[in-house]
């Protein structure tokens, strides 16, 4: 398989200024990209996670990538190489608005797909999510597990990559996915309803409130460190062939109720923790398996979870007193 690689090639990374994509955009440029284009309509994302990149000459493109012809335009405007597609709306936005949510995961890939059919770039990096597989039938969870969504964020990222599988056997395409487990660092949004647990415990205890768990909290996930996620996918791109799919994962499970435990102990706090009811469609139970990513690239190193929260406990600091 010949595939252009990273280095000199323009690349687009749509939903670049949320969390995986602005640490993948500060990675693309780090390994030599000629040109790095961004195309968010922040709709959770920020333009402070590009601070550094646009510094380095990234362009950012605040634009909606439903729209086929904001990304036609885009794609023809820089004579796009490599499209990343990062672009999602939160799980828990699927809780207050459920259509909106599946269709943003279908639709931008749809029109990704189609663009690419025209021969509008090489190669496309779709990344999905491990919510695609629902909770465990069997651990750990590998690529060949059942497409059972919970929710109909999951059900959208179920069905784009059957769509891009599709398309792929139908024209040939250079498509593939990636299927990151929970991440967790700098960047992931702590406001509002749509705040990651991690975020959002140490947003919770920095204002002196009572951090929370949803259930028993023996609900498992299994949690990858954001630039471990990048590093594995951009080692990934240039092995995995077209069509097929790879877990981006550590095959190992944290209970939220430790990873609360353990953002309160770095944090030094002594409180309490509130036990709130069981989220509806929470998956119980999630470790993937490495086995084939392992196969691909060889073991990487991974960033202890301590260290990693740690990471993050001073950026969430560091945003939040810069804004007051
Ligand atoms: N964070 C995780 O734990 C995790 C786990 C598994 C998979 N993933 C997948 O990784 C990808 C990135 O997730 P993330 O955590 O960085 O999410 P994120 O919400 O931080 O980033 C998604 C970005 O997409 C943008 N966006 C949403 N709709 C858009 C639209 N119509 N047009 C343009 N931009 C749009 C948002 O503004 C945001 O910046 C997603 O595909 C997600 O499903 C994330």
């Amino acid at each position: 398989m010949r595939r252009q690689s990273i280095k000199n090639s323009t690349i687009l990374v749509v939903g670049g200024a949320g969390f995986i994509g602005s640490h993948l955009v500060d990675q693309l440029i780090t390994e030599g990209a000629n040109k790095v284009i961004i195309m968010d309509n922040l709709f959770i994302g920020a333009r402070e996670n590009l601070d550094g990149a646009l510094n380095k000459g990234a362009i950012l493109h605040v634009d909606n990538a439903e729209n086929q012809e904001a990304l036609t335009y885009i794609i023809e405007n820089y004579n796009i190489d490599i499209v990343f597609n990062c672009a999602t709306k939160p799980l828990n936005y699927s809780f207050i608005n459920p259509a909106n949510a599946f269709l943003t995961n279908v639709i931008v890939l749809k029109n990704l797909l189609e663009l690419q059919r025209k021969n509008a770039f090489q190669t496309l990096c779709h990344l999905s999510s491990s919510e695609a597989y629902g909770s465990a039938e069997y651990q750990p969870m590998d690529e060949g597990h059942p497409l059972i969504p919970l929710t109909t964020y999951a059900a959208g990222k179920a069905s784009a990559d059957l769509m891009l599988q599709s398309y792929v056997k139908m024209f040939d395409l250079d498509a593939f996915i990636v299927r990151p487990f929970n991440n967790y660092g700098p960047r992931q949004n702590f406001e509002g309803e749509m705040a990651g647990v991690i975020p959002l415990t140490i947003k919770k205890i920095l204002e002196g409130e009572i951090p929370e768990i949803h259930g028993d909290g023996k609900q498992t996930r299994d949690y990858i460190y954001v630039e471990d996620t990048v590093n594995i996918i951009l080692k990934v791109f240039s092995v995995i062939p077209p069509g097929d799919c790879v877990n981006i994962t550590t095959d190992q499970q944290t209970a939220i109720k430790t990873v609360v435990e353990t953002v309160a102990e770095t944090m030094k706090y002594k409180g309490t923790i509130l036990k709130k009811p069981a989220r509806k469609a929470d998956v119980q139970s999630h470790r993937g398996s490495t086995k084939k990513l392992t196969d691909m690239i060889g073991t990487t190193q991974k960033t202890p979870f301590k260290e990693g929260i740690m990471n993050t406990v001073d950026w969430v600091k560091r945003v939040k007193y810069k804004s007051q």
